[in-house]
């Protein structure tokens, strides 16, 4: 059976000022009042055959990750949180869940590999690429997602594939490899989704990053467990967590896996990764605009702003985007939405 595991954690510095450490990317809200995290997990729930999701992330996260499965109307099921420490990247993610769900589920057993930060439309086409991708993972294959490119994005992994049979996957080329594969045809982007057998990932990470599974393993070993009626947690401790390597699954284990097979994935499929792609969840005016919260516009075209505690007036400007929190102010030209990682980045460093 499939076991889903939700990886949730990093920052998401393309929508800053929103999408700070303690506010990160899966916990922004949409504009019907659930989050990202919260439909992840309610697509998850409802996978057919699915009674227990794990849920691997930061421990500062754990009861705002809990209200958000509350809010999301998911039906009930068991659920298990790895709690990490601090941010190790995803290969220390998967490493735990496939090392839980093989002790706690059996190696046979198969993790869907669920990143808590994309939005999905089509929940059909979504639980139709599951049932296909179950073919291929249970016949001992690393199963991918593939979403059909719109473009040269660098901020994504590709994954060349004839038929379903997977030729090489390269994470995040630069733009001119990108360019070349979106012409080529046959590549497809990849979704972050991942499906696979516990045992097979284990052995896969034993061969490809043996210090990130055996740290990761010992980490899980060494974790406090607590039970209630609402969840089971395994906090992971700070000292053993420390000696996992940080690395990304997708630099650790896909860009070297073989025999990996891929699924289209067409269930509009969206990444959300700069404000952007996050704009394009509102619904537009007869002038391109698009808001949340109050504003008054005079002569002004294709702009997204989002208002919180305050109204927001923009007179004369196209092509912008404005995001207005308590604390900070973001105005920035819509070309550039990928550069608002640079402030982030700034001011991480800056302190
Ligand atoms: N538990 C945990 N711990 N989760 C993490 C950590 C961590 O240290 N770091 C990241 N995550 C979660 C993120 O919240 C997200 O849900 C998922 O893992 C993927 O991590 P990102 O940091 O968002 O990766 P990315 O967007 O740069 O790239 C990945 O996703 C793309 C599609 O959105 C790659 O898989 C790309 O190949 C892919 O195209
Ligand atoms: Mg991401």
């Amino acid at each position: 059976h499939i076991v889903p595991v939700i990886i949730s954690g990093g920052a998401g510095s393309r929508l800053w000022p929103l999408s700070r450490e303690a506010h990160p990317k899966p916990f922004i809200e949409l504009p019907d009042g659930g989050t990202l995290i919260g439909r992840t997990y309610k697509r998850a729930a409802q996978l057919n055959g699915v009674n227990t999701v794990v849920t691997v992330t930061n421990r500062d996260h754990l009861f705002l990750t809990a209200d958000a499965y509350e809010a999301s109307t998911a039906p009930e099921r068991a659920n298990t949180f790895l709690l990490e420490p601090f941010g190790r990247d995803t290969a220390a993610a998967v490493a735990l869940a496939t090392v839980h769900v093989a002790e706690s589920h059996g190696e046979d057993t198969l993790l869907l590999i669920l990143p808590a930060d994309h939005l999905i439309d089509d929940e059909g086409a979504f639980e139709e690429a599951v049932q296909e991708a179950e073919k291929f993972a249970s016949q001992q294959r690393i199963t991918t997602f593939g979403i059909k490119p719109k473009g040269p994005e660098t901020g994504f992994g590709y994954i060349e594939c004839h038929e379903h049979d997977v030729q090489r996957f390269v994470e995040k080329p630069d733009l001119e490899t990108a360019k070349q594969y979106v012409e080529g045809g046959n590549f497809f982007w990849n979704s972050g989704m991942f499906m696979f057998p516990a045992g097979l990932m284990r052995n896969s990470m034993q061969e490809l990053c043996p210090e990130v599974l055996s740290a990761a393993e010992a980490a899980y070993q060494s974790s406090k467990i607590s039970t209630s009626t609402l969840r089971t947690t395994h906090e992971v401790g700070s000292e053993a967590f420390s000696a996992v390597p940080s690395i990304s699954f997708d630099y650790a284990v896909m860009e070297k896996a073989a025999n990996v097979a891929c699924v289209a994935l067409d269930c509009g499929w969206s990444d959300i990764g700069s404000w952007a792609a996050l704009s394009e969840v509102h619904p537009s005016d007869e002038r391109g605009n698009r808001v949340s919260g109050e504003t008054i516009f005079h002569e002004v075209e294709n702009c997204f702003v989002q208002a919180e505690d305050r109204l927001v007036g923009l007179v004369g400007v196209s092509d912008l985007l404005v995001v207005d929190t308590p604390d900070a102010l973001l105005v920035a030209h819509k070309d550039n939405a990928q550069d608002v990682k640079h402030l982030f980045q700034r001011l991480r460093s800056e302190g």
